[in-house]
């Protein structure tokens, strides 16, 4: 690439730069960024413009299934310049290979992209995404993210496959794990935290990555919560709840979008070329690239849409699907499409300019090497910096979901703990499922975690009880549970006896959520019930540590057990975190980003729901509900208590009414009454009374962090603007409509006082 046009307009760009405004500088970038693009497409064949739209898998690590190209065939295809980018090569020494092949063999030396699912960190593992969401703290997420980008990055990764935005009401959905939850405005935020910690405020910075709004769209809405399922949603579902935060991941400038498995409406979403080219590349302006979903194109055969491989492929580049995620449809069809007169080469021109894009921001055309850094590779990845930060992220991502006559903390002098459980002493399943290069059994249990803050003075006894899962646990391996062995449960009874207090350590193991790892039942798997059941008939001074990827159904427990932390799968650092809150080193703060159902029978469950044309809960028969379990959650959506407690004032408003343009403030008293410091995450909700389509009976629109001392107040308040009032309304536009809402303030979703707002348009 060296002698190309491109460098010498950087030259020129970099010489009149100085003395101009940031606009205008930036101006000067992207104009001097299409120069070098259209200068390359230039130079290029049809053949090589269609290797720029072709992604392999390599086979560092397995995150789909292969297809049987031999090796041979790949090598001599990068050779080629018939292959734009890489998923699944990692290390220096690999993406150096992969790419010398390019740079020493193909006619234009365009530098290949390596991508990679850096999900949730990449050596050093952080909380899965759903456990990191819980702490609603966007900063940390920035910088966990950040973390993640410099590990990859320093193995010659470029590029993730993060963050996953899909706002999922399903648990039995097996990737619930790896998303921000159930509300689109909390998803947005996260997003947009996870997208800046990512790529920074520079692509090209050899620290940062490229990352990937995923999967646009309508993934997590999987019927039933099946993965890969038909997914049947209204217009105005999809506008006002799953596309909000591919819409603010756009703004936010993600470099690329992948689009996903399922259908929406009929329609597979890699085919849908509304979303990709109306709304994606036209209405919203991204001119970054949209890679396919592992194959996702040739499924379109499956799907039913097209006879072969020539018609999968004809309905993706249509649609505006760019890359070929290791389906191998483009590399062959494009070219036929072209030469039968059904495809205008403008088309591949415009996803090749996406890809070429991406590549230059990065850096690549001037350094293609530049990531591969060995020295990196040995400094910069499993740091004891990073797992100080892991460890820290960890505690905030824990909710106290239950704590009667305050059992927690416990006292580190405590006379005699038992430690009970399949997972205590577990230091995988803390990794989760999607673990990048989180190596196997690293990270700190929470037997370990307990043992190391208790120091010489622990008087721990431990029993594992029962097995949660036996046999290989792997990506592609299905999961087998424990459902017959109990020999385990005499001891756990024995030491259940002698002790003080009981640490319950249940729920799920890592490889029960993730990709293909949905399930009809969210209770607990294999004998765990039946241990806990055990366990409380000989002691009930009980702490459930539940770990898992889901939001499960525990009611049994919530009625019995009488303290529950939530602490879900944080990571390397597991079982420091869960010792720092059990202990009391740190005070809970943590809040649900998803509903816990009182059964699996209430799915899909989530708090911004409708009101129904029969809301009425005077326990007649005819009105919505079911007949054998209440409405309400067992844990409310933006639940979690504290080791403190917090009141709140009433709802202040500025002023009841506001017209467009005008800001009204909404701000409320917080006091500590307790006697620790602790956190709080404040929540304001609205809720529109009247609309031209059925609204929600209430929505997240804001939320702060606050720390207070005991008997501190501090006053949070929140802008609301008549955007912020805005939703995608019966004119099938983003518009406030003019009437009555109600402006909450509180510590979660269930919160019922409110101040009237009148929004008035003349
Ligand atoms: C399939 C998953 O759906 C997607 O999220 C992931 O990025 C790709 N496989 C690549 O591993």
């Amino acid at each position: 690439m060296r002698h190309l046009q491109p460098k010498l307009l950087f030259i020129l760009a970099l010489l009149i730069f100085t003395g101009k405004s940031t606009a205008q500088n930036n101006t000067i970038i992207e104009a001097t960024l299409e120069h070098k693009v259209d200068s390359v497409l230039s130079l290029m064949t049809l053949q090589e413009k269609i290797g720029q739209l072709n992604q392999y898998n390599g086979s560092w690590d397995v995150t789909g299934i292969p297809s049987d190209i031999d090796n041979k065939t790949k090598l001599e295809k990068l050779k080629n310049g018939d292959v734009g980018s890489m998923l699944n090569v990692l290390t220096v020494e690999a993406t150096r290979e992969a790419q010398s092949l390019v740079m020493e063999h193909s006619r234009l030396k365009i530098p290949l992209i390596f991508g990679y699912d850096v999900i949730h960190g990449y050596k050093t593992i952080f909380p899965t995404p759903l456990a990191e969401s819980a702490s609603w703290d966007l900063e940390a997420m920035k910088l966990s993210a950040s973390i993640a980008a410099k590990e990859a990055s320093a193995e010659g990764l470029h590029w993730t496959f993060a963050p996953m935005i899909d706002v999922s009401r399903d648990a039995r959905w097996g990737r619930i794990m790896e998303g921000s939850g159930e509300d689109p405005f909390l998803t947005s935020a996260i997003g947009v935290a996870r997208i800046q910690g990512f790529q920074g405020n520079d692509l090209s910075d050899p620290h940062t990555i490229a990352a990937c709004a995923k999967h646009f769209a309508g993934y997590g809405f999987a019927e039933s919560g099946r993965d890969y399922n038909t997914v049947n949603i209204g217009e105005h579902e999809l506008q006002n709840v799953i596309l909000p935060p591919f819409k603010a991941a756009s703004d936010a400038g993600v470099a690329t979008f992948m689009n996903a498995f399922n259908e929406i409406d009929g329609q597979p979403a890699t085919a849908n070329s509304y979303l990709q080219r109306t709304l994606l590349k036209g209405e919203w302006g991204f001119d970054g690239f949209v890679v396919s979903d592992w194959g996702s194109i040739a499924e379109l055969i499956p799907h039913g849409v097209a006879k072969n491989k020539l018609e999968a492929a004809n309905l993706a580049i249509h649609a505006g699907s760019d890359m070929d995620m290791e389906g191998r449809v483009y590399e062959d069809g494009l070219k036929t499409l072209v030469e039968q007169n059904r495809l205008d080469i403008a088309l591949i021109d415009d996803a090749v300019k996406r890809v070429l894009r991406v590549k230059f921001r990065l850096g690549l055309f001037d350094d293609p090497y530049r990531y591969s850094n060995a020295k990196r590779e040995k400094t910069d990845i499993l740091t004891k910096e990073h797992l100080a930060i892991s460890r820290d992220v960890a505690k905030k991502s824990i909710v106290l979901l239950k704590n009667e006559k305050s059992l927690l903390p416990l006292s580190k002098t405590a006379k005699n703990i038992a430690v009970i459980g399949p997972l205590a002493n577990d230091k995988d399943s803390p990794i989760g499922n999607w673990r990048a290069q989180g190596e196997k059994n690293s990270a700190v249990s929470v037997l370990e975690g307990i043992t190391n803050a208790m120091g010489k003075n622990a008087n721990i006894s431990y029993a594992k009880g029962t097995d949660l899962s036996i046999g290989e646990r792997s990506f592609l391996a299905p999961l087998t549970l424990n459902t017959t062995d109990t020999s385990g449960f005499n001891e756990a009874i024995t030491i259940a006896k002698h002790a003080d207090v009981v640490l319950m350590v249940l729920g799920e193991d890592a490889f029960q959520s993730g990709e293909g790892r949905s399930q009809a039942n969210i209770g607990f798997a294999g004998l765990q019930q039946e241990l806990l059941e055990a366990v409380y008939a000989v002691n009930k001074n009980i702490v459930l540590v539940l770990m898992n990827g889901r939001p499960m159904e525990i009611s049994w427990a919530a009625d019995h057990i009488p303290a529950i932390l939530e602490v879900w799968h944080l990571g390397s650092e597991h079982g420091n975190a869960v010792a720092d809150v059990l202990f009391g080193d740190d005070n809970p703060s943590g809040k649900l980003p998803v509903s816990f159902p009182r059964a699996v029978g209430q799915e899909p469950f989530y708090y911004n729901q409708k009101n129904t044309g029969r809301p009425s809960a005077n326990k007649e028969v005819t009105y919505s509900h079911h007949n054998d379990v209440s409405n309400e959650a067992l844990f409310p959506f933006g639940y979690g208590l504290s080791y403190t407690s917090f009141k709140y004032s009433e709802v202040k408003l500025s002023s009841n009414s506001f017209h467009p343009n005008e800001t009204v403030t909404a701000s409320v008293d917080i006091t500590n009454i307790g006697k620790r410091e602790g956190k709080e995450i404040v929540q304001l909700y609205i809720r529109d009374l009247v609309g031209s389509i059925t609204r929600p009976i209430k929505e997240l629109k804001g939320f702060e962090i606050i720390e207070l001392k005991p008997g501190e107040t501090k006053t949070v308040s929140f802008k609301i603007t008549a955007e912020l009032l805005s939703f995608f309304t019966a004119n099938k536009k983003w518009e406030t409509e003019a009437g009555d809402f109600h402006i909450f303030i509180g510590s979660n979703s269930t919160v019922n006082a409110y101040s009237k707002l009148e929004f008035v348009k003349n």
